[in-house]
């Protein structure tokens, strides 16, 4: 059987012309908005803190092995700060406001900050907090289901980019440091 598409344009646009200070968000937001934003203000701290974390490794990086490691931290720090920006951006979208005060910074944060001696102490430590950046993106997208698909849109567009970024330090990690081959 075919699935039928009802939508009952009466309802909606008497809907729309109600409450139009909230913006993007309409009566049919599905999701838990209040539950959304602080999923996302606990995005928004992790990726502040891996951008000081892949900058501060970015600077400290020496040795013969260090050019093209320092350029992949550096290329990482900016590509965390874009998903910053990008779940900023959602969090007001939703009306709230994002979280950027320094104060807590580290308890709303997913992954640690962990400076790192050697390159291949700041590599572990950079694809460590990787795989948690993937685990907990993995479950925010499954929590958002069907209910906010922009924001879980958005969430899946980051969660590629980690694992390209945890694909990259392991093979760093594997080219400095053989005896991390699985
Ligand atoms: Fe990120
Ligand atoms: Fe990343």
């Amino acid at each position: 059987m075919p699935k039928e598409f009802i939508a009952d344009i009466k309802t909606i646009r008497e809907r729309a012309r109600k409450h139009i200070e909230n913006g993007a968000v309409t009566e049919g937001y599905k999701a838990d908005r209040t539950t959304v934003i602080k999923l996302l203000q606990e995005a928004l701290a992790t990726e502040i803190v891996c951008v000081l974390r892949y900058k501060r490794h970015y600077f400290m990086a020496q040795g013969i092995h260090a050019q093209p490691v320092a350029a992949e931290f550096l290329q990482h720090a900016n590509e965390e700060q874009g998903h910053a920006d990008q779940i900023s951006a959602r969090i007001v979208q939703l009306g709230g406001a994002p979280n950027l005060n320094p104060e807590g910074l580290l308890s709303r944060s997913h992954s640690e900050y962990v400076e790192g001696g050697s390159l291949v102490d700041m590599l572990k430590e950079d694809l460590v907090a990787e795989r948690i950046a993937i685990d907990s993106y993995g479950e925010m997208v499954r929590y958002m289901g069907n209910d906010d698909p922009t924001t879980r849109r958005m969430l899946e567009g980051i969660l590629a980019m980690e694992e390209e970024h945890a694909d990259d330090l392991a093979t760093l990690l594997a080219t400095l440091d053989p005896t991390e081959k699985g």
